[in-house]
């Protein structure tokens, strides 16, 4: 229906804001795209040795998902909350302003997650900063969070949101591709390092 296209729509142009280019790109480092992995995350914001902004990269990044989330919880139809989530995800990875070719979704799945289910979203974070304290790897402890949510729906038994959740941890798997020939090779560098 309209309402359900339309809030697809909203989500998708939230999500497709890429703030991690667009606050490297304010603070004169240049293109972000061509910097170490590439990427326009908060992982390879923090490559160019500016931790302030790749904090806010990682917050603006999951807050956009959690406001998509939240605000079409609150004010749409609670119904398409996860949607609007999904939808947000899709514009990270593939935005409009970057003729689609945008991100991997990390933050953007855990601040959707963090606002449909605050458990869940929790353990998955959870499991990337305790993989990332292990491995010092930031893709590696992304497709190590990324496995928790869909075991954890699938265990807990929540059938609503399971096919968006799948859907995106895939997503997030196929977006890592580089990342993990990389992981494989032993040539992925560790956290903070070009
Ligand atoms: O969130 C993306 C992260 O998992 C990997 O980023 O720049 O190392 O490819 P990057």
């Amino acid at each position: 229906d309209l309402v359900m296209g339309l809030t697809a729509l909203f989500g998708y142009l939230l999500g497709s804001i890429p703030f991690g280019l667009l606050l490297t790109k304010v603070a004169g480092l240049g293109d972000i795209r061509a910097i170490g992995s590439g990427n326009i995350g908060a992982t390879n914001v923090l490559r160019t040795g500016r931790k302030d902004l790749a904090l806010l990269t990682l917050l603006l990044d999951s807050g956009k998902g959690a406001i998509a989330v939240l605000v079409t919880f609150l004010y749409i139809q609670p119904d398409y909350a996860a949607l609007a989530g999904a939808a947000a995800f899709l514009g990270h990875c593939f935005p409009l302003y970057l003729n689609f070719k945008g991100g991997k979704g990390v933050a953007t799945f855990f601040g959707t997650l963090l606002a449909i289910d605050p458990l869940v979203g929790g353990i998955g974070i959870l499991t990337w900063l305790i993989s990332a304290a292990l491995f010092r790897i930031s893709s590696l402890a992304a497709l190590m969070a990324a496995l928790v949510p869909p075991v954890y729906c699938a265990v807990v038994g929540a059938q609503d949101i399971l096919p968006y959740i799948i859907v995106m941890t895939v997503l997030i798997f196929l977006r890592h591709r580089e990342n993990i020939k990389r992981i494989i090779g032993g040539t992925e560098p560790k956290i903070g390092k070009k």
